[in-house]
């Protein structure tokens, strides 16, 4: 099933461990991933109370078991290194940014700088992530999955989808399932419902990549050109879209004028006239019969 929903956690980890998971996720995971492996091994670097670890000991499983509160920290230590060797399933469920701050909080006295769930801010939350996301991936055997659980955030009428942050960071060829899990204790984001234009959120989602042989540069080089690929498809539809509006053909100086008018991409790009003269050149979606006139084809 690609929906999960528990809302019994079950004996294992510790029910007042603020944003713990119920053990039946886990449990469902490993059968559906690990359950045909001879010797399956799983990692868990953010564990918090050990849910996860409880569960796959329960089942047989190898099972590793890091959290910043003993002292292994996913922003500065290799995962790999700290378990001595890979898994099969190497899977995180960080806390998301600040909705529950762990570290002077939830345990110890004081506020951890790389706790993730003290970032200072949404970017900066994105950018550690991804870093936990790559130090996942190095302690993922090939054809393993790697992944984790995470929510989105609604506050001060912004919504922030944190997987799909992590989703457009990682390798496209690696995405291998995006599951849903009910969330049955998600009290802290209580309003009343009257003053809600949109409902509350009671999901988690689950991201899995499969880890594909390949070095950590050749997984770079594919994202670069994934990058790429997305930004000129970005001018591609910015162009074709303005051209849309301007009755399908016009004069360069006109979609000049619209593009600056419709978008906000100029103001981090210098050359952005080129870059509209070459997104016209570039595309079969776009003719000239005319010199200095652009129609859509
Ligand atoms: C949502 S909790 C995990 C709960 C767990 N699944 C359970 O059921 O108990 C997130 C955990 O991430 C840990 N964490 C935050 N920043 C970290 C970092 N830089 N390295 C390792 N762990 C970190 C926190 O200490 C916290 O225990």
């Amino acid at each position: 099933m690609s929906i999960m929903s528990f809302p019994d956690r079950g004996p294992w980890g510790n029910a007042k461990w603020r944003g713990n998971c119920s053990g039946h996720v886990y449990r469902q995971l490993f059968e559906q991933i690990l359950g045909r492996l001879e010797r399956p091994v799983f990692i868990d670097p953010m564990m918090g109370s050990g849910t996860s670890i409880e569960v796959a000991k329960e089942m047989g499983i190898t099972a590793y078991g890091l959290d910043l509160h003993q002292g292994f920290n996913i922003l500065r230590n290799s995962i790999v290194e700290a378990t001595g060797e890979q898994g099969n399933l190497v899977l995180s469920h960080p806390p998301y940014h600040g909705m529950i701050r762990y570290s002077g909080e939830v345990w110890g006295k004081e506020a951890h700088s790389d706790d993730l769930s003290r970032c200072v801010d949404d970017e900066d939350f994105h950018q550690k992530m991804h870093l936990a996301m790559l130090n996942q991936r190095e302690a993922t055997l090939p054809g393993g999955y790697y992944g984790c659980i995470i929510g989105d955030w609604r506050r001060n009428g912004v919504y922030t989808s944190y997987q799909a942050e992590i989703i457009a960071r990682l390798p496209a060829q690696e995405l291998a399932g995006v599951l849903i899990k009910a969330q049955h204790n998600a009290t802290s984001n209580f309003q009343p419902y009257g003053k809600m234009d949109l409902p509350f959120i009671m999901h988690e989602y689950i991201v899995l990549f499969r880890r594909k042989t390949g070095t950590i540069l050749a997984v770079l080089g594919a994202m670069a050109c994934q990058a790429q690929r997305r930004l000129q498809g970005t001018w591609r539809n910015i162009v074709r879209s303005v051209l849309m509006k301007l009755g399908g053909k016009a004069p360069l100086s006109k979609i000049y004028e619209a593009v600056s008018a419709s978008t906000d991409r100029i103001n981090t790009n210098s050359s952005w006239r080129e870059k509209i003269r070459q997104t016209l050149q570039l595309y079969p979606d776009f003719t000239s019969e005319e010199r200095g006139v652009w129609g859509l084809a």
